[in-house]
């Protein structure tokens, strides 16, 4: 189900996390909080952020100032890290990294502001009935469906087996609340919360295990292979991230969905620029639409950059 017109959405909350990485909460009224409450998880939303005001100068970091000076007219693509049902209809999550001018412009949304938003769009990930175990892998801001889909499968399929391995260049690159266990380590609060297992990486080893995130699955693989059943690998995160989940996820001979990350222009179709190069019949290269075709994709039929 997706909604291509825009409709004004009003800001809960909008809070820091980390320096760079805020979380955003925004209530959306019916009847677009059905069509919302449906979605599934990897599905995006085009946000309007170019009528918003800059932070000021001495908040815009050093290395961002140039950017932030420059005119936005496209939105932006955000996939919700959690869509929640409310008495007045429904609230969604936005995790955002602050990256650039629109994401600047997205910080100083306060409380009771406007948001004028398109969606939900794009495909999501394909849970089928018959899955018995899900391995959640991200990397960087690839958080956000990752985490939404892990608690879909936590309260509608139950029966689901659900681990989560979570990658970023450091702690501060992480975007999740990271909390110390006596016996376990470093785990994800998100996770725990969701009763979900789940594995940190770190590139710097400044948090979990010290390595890819890649390797973390492959090492987990390797103590407990995937068990029984149909088992499906779904990874969102940068492209040489997603690139060598699907090398780990073939030779353990497992399926694998991966949300593609495209610059998006319109977010329906129509201007193509968000191509993702795909094998099509017979080996050849087929570019289909990240934002109508995806941004989820079979991990085998991706060329991948
Ligand atoms: C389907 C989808 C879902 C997304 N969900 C989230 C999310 O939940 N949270 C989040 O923080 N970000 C998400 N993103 C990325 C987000 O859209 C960008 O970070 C945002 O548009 C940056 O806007 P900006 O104006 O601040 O920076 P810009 O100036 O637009 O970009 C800053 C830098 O980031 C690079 N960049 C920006 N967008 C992309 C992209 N899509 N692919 C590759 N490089 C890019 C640019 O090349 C530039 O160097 C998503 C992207 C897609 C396609
Ligand atoms: S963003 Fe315009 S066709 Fe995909």
């Amino acid at each position: 189900m997706s909604g291509k017109r825009p409709f004004s959405a009003t800001v809960f909350k909008n809070r820091a996390l980390r320096a760079r990485i805020w979380r955003l909460d925004v209530d959306v009224e019916p009847p677009q909080a059905q069509t919302f409450l449906a979605a599934i998880p990897g599905q995006f939303m085009e946000v309007r952020l170019s009528d918003l005001s800059l932070p000021r100068g001495t908040e815009i970091p050093e290395d961002l100032r140039d950017a932030a000076r420059r005119q936005i007219i496209l939105r932006r693509p955000f996939s919700p890290c959690d869509i929640r049902k409310t008495t007045k209809g429904a609230r969604l999550g936005v995790l955002y990294q602050i990256r650039g001018p629109g994401t600047l412009r997205m910080s100083t949304l306060g409380a009771g502001d406007p948001l004028s938003l398109i969606g939900p769009l794009g495909n999501g990930f394909d849970v089928p009935a018959d899955l018995r175990r899900a391995l959640l892998v991200t990397g960087g801001m690839g958080a956000p469906p990752i985490e939404y889909l892990a608690e879909y499968l936590k309260t509608r399929r139950p029966d689901v087996d659900v681990r989560a391995f979570a990658g970023a260049k450091g702690l501060e690159e992480l975007p999740y609340e990271v909390r110390f266990d006596n016996e376990k380590g470093a785990i994800l609060d998100e996770f725990r919360r969701l009763n979900v297992e789940s594995c940190i990486a770190t590139d710097d080893g400044s948090v979990g295990f010290h390595g890819f995130v890649t390797d973390c699955l492959h090492h987990w693989l390797e103590r407990n292979s995937p068990g029984e059943g149909r088992c499906i690998v779904y990874a969102c995160g940068p492209e040489r991230m997603l690139a060598a989940t699907a090398t780990v996820a073939q030779a353990w001979g497992l399926e694998c969905q991966v949300s593609m990350e495209r610059m998006m222009a319109c977010g329906i179709g129509l201007c193509q620029s968000c191509v993702v190069p795909v094998r099509g019949d017979g080996g050849t290269a087929v570019n289909k639409l990240c934002c109508k075709d995806g941004p989820v994709f079979d991990s085998k039929d991706v060329i991948f950059e």
